[in-house]
């Protein structure tokens, strides 16, 4: 690695961070998609860098410039793509963040020309798409740390628990749909930072940039190193 090294309580780690949406084709010139930014995994991927850690970006498409020299990037488009990227440095990580808004479905067939339009109505086809969290979750080993995110709308709590167990991560962090200034495309944001062991901070409405500094103190009392 040529990065230039920063000293901090993070240095001589390594992190994985997805963000941003993910694109599905339906056809040469078209996807499904959606309105992910970017910018909370981002923001985490500063506060990580700043920090001394080796901070490694699978990125689906998005609008933020990333600067080359303080970050490892992976462009992606497919949640495949994601997924793959991901796969193949997963085993070197001591965090991984999951912070990509990836598409749930793909359509089932990619059309190879552009379709036409012709009956009044149309349909396509989804599938599944896989899932990246829950997939490299099998293969977390003791000392890794896994994050993920939930955006629930209701009953958000009990949904983002077992979210948590589900793709064992080690702590989660739940976007309510009803918080003003939160979200998508804002700089603010409000979260919950749920624990494995049941612990929850709220974070109140903050920066990005501050949110991501909280969940780095979280993600320290969650690490065991052994
Ligand atoms: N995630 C993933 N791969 C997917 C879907 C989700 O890695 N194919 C990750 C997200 O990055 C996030 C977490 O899993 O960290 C939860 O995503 P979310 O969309 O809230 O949950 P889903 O499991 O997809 O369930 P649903 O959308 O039905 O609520
Ligand atoms: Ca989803």
């Amino acid at each position: 690695e040529n990065f230039f090294s920063i000293s901090g309580d993070f240095s001589g780690k390594k992190v994985m961070i997805t963000l941003g949406p993910t694109q599905e084709a339906i056809d040469p010139v078209r996807f499904i998609s959606n309105h992910s930014s970017g910018k909370m995994g981002l923001a985490i991927a500063k506060a990580f860098r700043s920090r001394g850690a080796e901070v490694h970006l699978v990125c689906g498409p998005i609008a933020l410039s990333i600067d080359p020299q303080s970050y490892r990037v992976y462009s992606v488009k497919s949640a495949q793509e994601m997924y793959e990227a991901a796969k193949g440095i997963h085993a070197q990580m001591d965090y991984c963040v999951f912070a990509a808004a990836v598409a749930d479905y793909a359509p089932a067939q990619v059309a190879s020309e552009k379709i036409k339009k012709s009956d009044p109505e149309m349909s396509i086809l989804l599938k599944k798409n896989v899932d990246i969290a829950l997939e490299l979750g099998k293969s977390k080993r003791p000392g890794q740390v896994h994050v993920g995110f939930a955006l629930e709308t209701e009953k958000e709590e009990v949904h983002a628990k077992a979210k948590l167990d589900k793709k064992n991560f080690d702590l989660i962090v739940l976007n309510s749909a009803r918080d003003e200034g939160a979200g998508f495309q804002h700089d603010t944001n409000r979260v919950k930072l749920i624990h494995r062991d049941g612990r929850i901070v709220d974070s109140g409405l903050k920066l990005k940039s501050e949110v991501a500094e909280m969940i780095l103190e979280e993600l320290k009392k969650a690490a065991v190193w052994v």
